[in-house]
């Protein structure tokens, strides 16, 4: 099977478990695993923040920054395909007392002064709004990444009004290797981002917060409380340093088989090849005589996977397990089906 669904279902490499393997361990709990240690340490001066936390989701990682900026009964920002009000099962109510708000989903194409106007400040008897948060890249958005102009604007935004700006940057490495922006420059712009080890990276586990040191200490108390607290967590903070050191410079391959699969499937009008900048080539079949899920099960048949996401919408999402062969194959799969 050639499995395009998404970036999360890579297997650890042979080398990547022999690092597991042989981590040094200790109680992260009480602060002693020094795997996790340093993986956090890293991760923290790779966005020139002063500290980093490690956790088992991305999830955990972006609620755990939203409970840092937004106090209950206080609003949060963003997009209305943001993956922290679309796929993180109401936790932000649920968890943190927190209202969300959101724009109409935009992708990389959020209006700063759009969002100027849609904050609300403290003493009008409405939910005050603290903090705004983006997604870099943009997961439903097709991997879309935001110009790094656009996030100088919003920080604008958020410093006159006094709000804070959370960055969800789950796929945060492929912007910086199709953008060419550098981590730090990213990192100045945001109060808190998380950032996942198991996207696109290879690691079969974790993320991290990253923000100031006051922010991070509190942040563990948040996690604690949610129940993720890890023990001999090295195991898997060995995994994370890996994928740091070897997966980013690859991602790049990643982007180009994406593009390969959009520009061979751009002539059934599926999707717009040109705005396929990283890993995800999102197909839009509003205007094909196929709907997604019959492109799912045809797709299957003939041994690649794929994601359906709605009725008329699928997704690809080139990763470390498929190489440019299995591209190859997909496009050959994929391109018979559509001239059925
Ligand atoms: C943009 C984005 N943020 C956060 C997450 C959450 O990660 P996890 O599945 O580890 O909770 C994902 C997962 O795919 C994602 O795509």
């Amino acid at each position: 099977m050639i499995d395009l669904r998404s970036d999360t279902l890579t297997k650890p490499t042979a080398d990547m478990r022999q690092a597991m393997a042989t981590a040094e361990v200790g109680d992260d709990v009480y602060g002693e695993d020094p795997t996790v240690n340093a993986l956090e340490a890293r991760v923290a001066a790779l966005f020139g923040h002063e500290a980093a936390l490690f956790t088992p989701t991305g999830s955990m990682a972006n609620q755990i920054a939203v409970q840092l900026l937004v106090p209950p009964a206080n609003e949060l920002l963003c997009d209305a395909d943001a993956h922290v009000v679309t796929y993180e099962i109401g936790a932000a109510a649920a968890l943190g007392g927190v209202s969300s708000r959101t724009w109409p989903a935009l992708g990389s194409e959020v209006d700063p002064a759009a969002v100027a106007a849609m904050i609300r400040p403290d003493g009008f008897w409405a939910v005050p709004t603290r903090a705004i948060a983006v997604e870099q890249t943009h997961n439903r958005a097709g991997g879309a990444v935001i110009p790094l102009g656009t996030l100088q604007a919003l920080r604008k935004v958020a410093d006159e009004a006094g709000v804070a700006l959370h960055c969800d940057g789950a796929r945060i490495w492929h912007a910086h290797v199709a953008d060419g922006v550098p981590l730090t420059a990213y990192g100045e712009l945001f109060d808190t981002l998380s950032v996942c080890l198991s996207k696109g990276l290879g690691a079969p586990v974790g993320s991290l917060v990253v923000s100031n040191a006051q922010r991070i200490a509190k942040a563990r108390w948040i996690r604690k409380r949610l129940g993720g607290g890890m023990r001999q967590a090295g195991i898997l903070a060995a995994a994370g340093q890996h994928a740091l050191t070897h997966h980013i410079g690859r991602l790049g391959e990643d982007h180009g088989r994406a593009r390969r699969l959009a520009e061979a499937l751009a002539e059934f009008d599926v999707v717009d090849a040109a705005r396929v900048r990283t890993n995800i080539v999102p197909l839009d079949l509003s205007r094909s005589a196929l709907d997604a899920p019959s492109l799912g099960v045809a797709a299957r048949e003939a041994g690649v996977l794929v994601s359906v996401l709605g009725p008329r919408v699928a997704r690809l999402v080139t990763h470390m397990d498929v190489d440019d062969a299995g591209i190859d194959t997909a496009i050959d799969v994929l391109t018979g089906i559509f001239k059925r």
